[in-house]
């Protein structure tokens, strides 16, 4: 599995800010977005190009532009949806394809109570957004809800990955390509990621 862990010095200083627990919401949501930019700035580095023609001032110009890639962006709700403005920055024609997920008490598996994906996902591909990959039970139960629905690269960026969710996503979804922000060390008893940033829906919509 392709796993990016973006050093670039943006990255770990705002990283490093995000960590502080007495940072105000509209900080962490600020930086949150700051972050899904440069993170998707790295996930859509690889994208083709093609040439064309443009008239220039001084005559007709050679130039690149995107070669009609698609693109879904996949915010997993809710904290999911505090990185699409920082992604749609960068790539504002994307479609949206917004998916939420629950534990099911009986099972403990994910099971969507949301799913909204865009149409002709088949000529697409996907970029998930989520700000944790923990224990990578919600971002697997996606990837399988996109693959069934013909999907075809998919790409996922999240603020903090933690070891035990890679590996599980290794072993569910090899083919799936990861950018994050940091590896973190472990996950602790309750799922949250150590040493993380605490329950990143809380502070990014301010719920705490
Ligand atoms: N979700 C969060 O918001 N934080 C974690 O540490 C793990 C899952």
């Amino acid at each position: 599995m392709n796993i990016v862990e973006v050093r670039h010095p943006l990255v770990r200083h705002k990283i490093g800010l995000l960590r502080d627990a007495s940072l105000n919401t509209k900080d962490f949501r600020e930086l949150v977005t700051e972050l899904g930019t440069l993170l998707a700035y790295e996930a859509t580095r690889d994208l083709a190009t093609e040439s064309a023609t443009r008239q220039g001032w001084a005559g007709p110009v050679e130039v690149d532009r995107i070669a009609g890639a698609k693109i879904t962006l996949v915010p997993i709700l809710r904290a999911g949806l505090g990185m699409l403005p920082g992604v749609l920055a960068l790539i504002p024609s994307a479609r949206v394809s917004v998916v939420g997920l629950q534990r099911d008490e009986a099972t403990l598996q994910p099971i969507a109570y949301y799913e909204r994906l865009t149409g002709r996902l088949t000529e697409r591909d996907a970029l998930i957004l989520d700000p944790m990959l923990a224990t990578g039970g919600t971002l697997i139960a996606t990837i399988d809800m996109l693959k069934r629905a013909g999907a075809r690269r998919i790409r996922g960026i999240f603020l903090v990955a933690a070891p035990e969710g890679l590996a599980a996503l290794q072993a569910a979804h090899p083919d799936v390509e990861v950018f994050t922000a940091a590896i973190d060390e472990r996950l602790n008893e309750d799922g949250y990621i150590l040493p993380g940033l605490g329950d990143a829906g809380d502070r990014i919509f301010g719920t705490r």
